[in-house]
């Protein structure tokens, strides 16, 4: 089986990217932080803080906490109890929950059978924060894609006008720069590149300019194979 993991901040456009350059070769898109929002869900259904390391890791033990995926024409669905419940994880409270049980290890230890399991069936483009690093480290392309948060803050601006949303900038500057201040300072499993990552910046590049830039990369790794 064939593995592309692809990392890197929020807002980087890593599912956009990574969703077209899959669907261009075939290969199954995975998006790993609906896993981690649909945990976050979860709790705030279910009325537990989502920073409460003791009372996360209780339910998760529980077995409560049942996740699933599913690709219908190549989209991922992801499932909470049985319940499809990808249109509801894209809030911002979601958002905030989904970044606190994150860095609580019973939530990575979780997940972690998950996502290994999909690579081991199907051949992927898995997109997350610690693909490259500890879920995949043996994916035979690792890209650590990444855009100044400027330019994040931007898109991310754009994209709130679009569904008739205003947007203060430098509020949306502001949480962008303290969520990658979490997610890269936390303890376990902390977003930086793999060592044999390869470096891609979109700042300045059009989605299609990032599409080919993924897709070049997986040619030359595969055809060096
Ligand atoms: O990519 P996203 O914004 O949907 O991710 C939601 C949260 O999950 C984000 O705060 C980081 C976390 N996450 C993670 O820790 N590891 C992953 N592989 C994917 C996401």
């Amino acid at each position: 089986m064939i593995a592309v993991a692809i990392d890197g901040p929020a807002g980087a456009g890593k599912s956009t990217i990574a969703r077209q350059a899959a669907k261009k070769i075939g290969f199954i898109y995975v998006d790993t932080g609906a896993l981690y929002r649909t945990v976050g869900l979860f709790m705030l259904r279910n009325g537990i803080v989502p920073s409460d390391e003791k009372m996360v890791a209780e339910e998760v033990d529980s077995g409560r906490v049942k996740i699933g995926l599913t690709f219908q024409n190549g989209e991922q669905k992801v499932l909470l109890g049985g319940e499809d419940v990808t249109g509801q994880i894209r809030t911002p409270e979601v958002s905030v929950a989904s970044s606190q049980v994150s860095a609580i290890p019973k939530v990575r230890e979780f997940l972690f059978s998950l996502q290994k399991d999909l690579a081991k069936e199907n051949h992927v483009i898995m997109d997350g924060r610690d693909i490259g690093t500890v879920v995949l480290p043996e994916a035979q392309v690792k890209i650590f894609l990444t855009a100044s948060a400027e330019e994040r803050a931007k898109r991310r601006c754009k994209e709130l006008r679009e569904k008739g949303i205003e947007a203060d900038f430098g509020n949306v500057l502001r949480d962008i720069e303290e969520r990658d201040y979490n997610d890269s300072h936390r303890a376990i499993a902390p977003l930086v590149p793999a060592k044999d990552a390869v470096l891609v910046d979109t700042s300045a590049m059009t989605l299609e300019q990032a599409v080919d830039t993924v897709l070049d990369l997986v040619e030359t790794a595969l055809s060096s194979n």
